[in-house]
């Protein structure tokens, strides 16, 4: 195939995969290529793949075996994203039919790659283990128009045992404060009014260059100050590196919104030492004691994983009475997948899928009835909604969020979009709250 005319590109995994294929998309866009929706049309396929479950890479796996079929004959196919990172070369022996893995470091060498298949028609690998250059987030082409993904930290340093990314990523390399304050104007510039600072650990964020003198409470004062820009939401928070200046930051500043996603993992104190998570069960809970004490209104998501190596049912419980205790609003809950590279694999997985499966529901049970609450509690209470798009099912309506994460749907027109409303909860449907403009009073 000498020209490349369409692509079509699918994203697995997390935020940072999302904006990582929409940096992707800004690059293809650039060189003359335009997105397709249909597999059979493209001349180029990538597959910005996720690595963090077992049960991730399996549908990667699966898609990307049974493709033959479905794609034009001479289509090239790439896999790009932290499964080109776990299993580089050996995805080739596994695969044939791929034409190049670009790990998550080298997201910038797409067009380079692309030229050499073209010119060689040999396979192409780049699996970078560091992420050194800045990569180009102006060109990031994306769907929301209104919300936008802004890295400021890549890769982990953190080596929980459980975990593939600090090796899918690499360590952690911020962005200089000057480039996220450029993008994030160019932003405003161009009709958004929220951005979501991402990181594995955004805490971390100017540690590594202690140079700048700039750390991430730092930064966030800093663009605050951007005007236009409404709200500032980050994630993921460690529990061990979020500081009380960090507190004072959501308390003080009015962009920034309080939610605050403070992955617990898990509830026992042996658990979490095994993990490698670096905090006691009493440190983590002073952490939320003193957030909750500086910023009342804030909520709080986790992350927790049920059926670590030699977990036991008492342990499991005290995770359970954990969540009972904090109520978080946004809960990710996770049964434990054993990946290669990782210190925990040198336990045995030993909690039977069933046990874990049942811990799991036990767990969402308890998570569905406390946010059941905390919606209930909100109707008739007016919040505060950025309406970021028409709803797609039920077209009447628009869609939004509120500054502590929910969605809202709310009857509005078009002009609407991209701006804040007041918003009355009147009832919800699911985790969907349903709502109209304005106040009571009105
Ligand atoms: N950097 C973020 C999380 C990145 S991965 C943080 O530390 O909070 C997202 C979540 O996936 C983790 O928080 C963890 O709960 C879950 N996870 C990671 N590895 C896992 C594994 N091997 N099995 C099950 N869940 C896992
Ligand atoms: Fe993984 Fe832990 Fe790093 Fe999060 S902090 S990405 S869970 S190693
Ligand atoms: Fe994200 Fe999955 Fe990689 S969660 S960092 S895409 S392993």
């Amino acid at each position: 195939m000498s020209e490349l005319q369409k692509f079509y590109i699918r994203t697995y995994g997390c935020q940072m995969n999302e904006l990582d294929s929409e940096v992707m998309v800004g690059i293809l866009e650039g060189r003359g290529l335009t997105r397709c929706e249909e597999e059979q049309e493209a001349d180029l396929l990538i597959f910005n793949t996720c690595s963090v479950r077992d049960l991730a890479e399996r549908k990667v796996m699966g898609k990307l075996g049974k493709l033959g079929r479905a794609k034009k004959k001479e289509a090239l196919i790439g896999v790009t994203g932290c499964m080109a990172n776990a299993k580089k070369d050996a995805l080739f022996q596994k695969l044939p039919h791929i034409n190049f893995i670009l790990g998550t470091n080298n997201i910038h060498d797409l067009n380079a790659v692309l030229d050499d298949i073209l010119s060689t028609k040999k396979q192409i690998i780049h699996t970078e283990d560091q992420f050194y250059s800045e990569l180009d987030y102006l060109r990031a082409k994306r769907d929301n128009k209104v919300s936008a993904h802004v890295s400021i930290i890549r890769g982990c340093d953190k080596y929980c045992t459980y975990c593939v990314v600090p090796y899918t990523r690499g360590p952690e390399v911020s962005r200089s404060p000057d480039s996220i304050i450029e993008e994030c104007r160019h932003l405003v510039a161009n009709g958004y009014k929220e951005v979501t600072l991402l990181g594995q650990n955004v805490n971390s964020f100017g540690k590594d260059q202690p140079g700048w003198g700039c750390l991430f409470h730092d930064l966030l004062y800093q663009l605050d100050k951007i005007e236009g820009l409404e709200r500032i939401r980050f994630m993921t928070s460690h529990p061990v590196d979020i500081t009380r200046e960090l507190m004072e930051a959501i308390r003080d500043l009015k962009s920034v919104c309080e939610f605050v996603h403070f992955p617990l993992q898990a509830g026992s104190n042996r658990i979490l030492k095994k993990m490698h998570r670096s905090y006691t069960v009493e440190q983590y809970l002073e952490k939320v004691e003193l957030l909750r004490a500086l910023v009342p209104h804030v909520s709080l998501g986790t992350d927790i994983i049920v059926g670590f190596p030699s977990e036991t049912e008492e342990e499991f419980q005290q995770t359970y009475d954990l969540m009972k205790q904090i109520e978080y609003s946004v809960g990710f809950l996770f049964a434990y997948s054993p990946r290669k590279g990782t210190p925990a694999m040198r336990w045995t997985d030993d909690i039977p899928e069933e046990v874990k499966q049942e811990r799991l529901q036990r767990l969402l049970a308890l998570h569905e009835e406390i946010t059941a609450k905390q919606r209930h509690a909100l109707l008739g209470t007016e919040v505060e909604v950025l309406i970021e798009r028409r709803n797609s099912k039920d077209q009447t309506y628009l869609k939004g969020l509120t500054r502590c994460w929910k969605s809202v749907l709310v009857p509005g027109d078009d002009s609407m979009i991209g701006t804040l409303q007041t918003v009355t909860i009147h009832s919800y449907n699911h985790q969907t709250l349903l709502g109209t403009i304005g106040s009571r009073g009105l």
